[in-house]
């Protein structure tokens, strides 16, 4: 059944064919805040604001760029989101996805995404990456919901191997070669916008969860639905529920660590 929704990608992608002269992206990969290093690996062969994409919006928060770049890292063509757009801005879940569905239209098989998340499991240091081997969605909202998207995928698409095994094996052996200290664990995906109570860690620790975030979730359930292989990223800016204080200090944490996911991404994009 084609709805609505499912026109809504189609014109998203044509809009980015248009804008980057037909090119096709192998890789989709999403950099959350203070995580542009990786495209300092990318030759960039186009950019689109993300206002100029057909349904979608100009992000608002503060260290969240907003635009779509295009190039390769090495022979993979990438679709690179600098910034997203989240659920706690007021974006319905659809919009929250769009790019996803537009970069599988374009033809990408695979999604590498990455964000900032307070750490639960007290293994996990502050800048220090967590790879996500899985999720628990407490998000309030789910991109499938409503009429299935049959173009994309199944109306009960499994989620239990959402995260590939095989980029996990790849990234492992990235890190390794790169000397990185890279941790695993389970991100569950919150609503936000506001940190954690006490009470909602205990909770969380007690539930499964390493880190906790408000953002990839959806993506990561519209992708996997879509048929991509996905591998996902925390990188660790608090101890959670120990905001010291502002977003600021989540934004300093990320810069520290930033280099080292971003060094990790870019080999691994480079071996897709
Ligand atoms: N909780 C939820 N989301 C986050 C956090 C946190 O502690 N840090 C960065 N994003």
């Amino acid at each position: 059944m084609t709805d609505e929704r499912f026109a809504g990608a189609r014109r998203a992608a044509d809009a980015i064919g248009e804008a980057t002269r037909g090119f096709r992206p192998d890789v989709l990969v999403v950099l959350g805040s203070g995580l542009g290093a990786v495209l300092d690996e990318m030759e960039i062969v186009a950019t689109m604001p993300f206002g100029a994409l057909p349904g979608f919006a100009a992000s608002s928060v503060a260290g969240h760029a907003g635009r779509f770049e295009f190039g390769h890292i090495g022979d993979t063509a990438v679709m690179a989101m600098m910034g997203r757009v989240h659920l706690y801005e007021g974006h319905p879940v659809d919009r929250v996805v769009l790019p996803v569905r537009a970069a599988r239209l374009l033809g990408c098989r695979a999604m590498i995404v990455t964000n900032a998340a307070g750490g639960i499991a007290p293994r996990l240091r502050v800048g220090q990456t967590m790879m996500i081997t899985d999720h628990v969605n407490l998000m309030g909202a789910n991109p499938l919901t409503g009429p299935n998207m049959d173009e994309f995928g199944v109306r009960f698409p499994p989620m239990a191997d959402a995260y590939s095994a095989r980029l996990l094996a790849i990234a492992r052996e990235i890190a390794g070669a790169q000397g990185t200290d890279l941790a695993e664990g389970v991100y569950a995906g919150v609503p936000g916008p506001n940190y954690e109570t006490r009470a909602e860690i205990r909770y969380l620790r007690s539930i499964g969860a390493d880190a906790v975030g408000m953002s990839t979730v959806p993506e990561v359930i519209a992708a996997s639905h879509a048929g991509m292989e996905v591998a996902g990223f925390s990188l660790v800016a608090n101890v959670a529920g120990e905001m010291s204080d502002s977003h600021e200090s989540v934004l300093a944490s990320v810069e520290e660590g930033a280099p080292v996911l971003a060094a990790l991404v870019a080999g691994i994009l480079a071996r897709l």
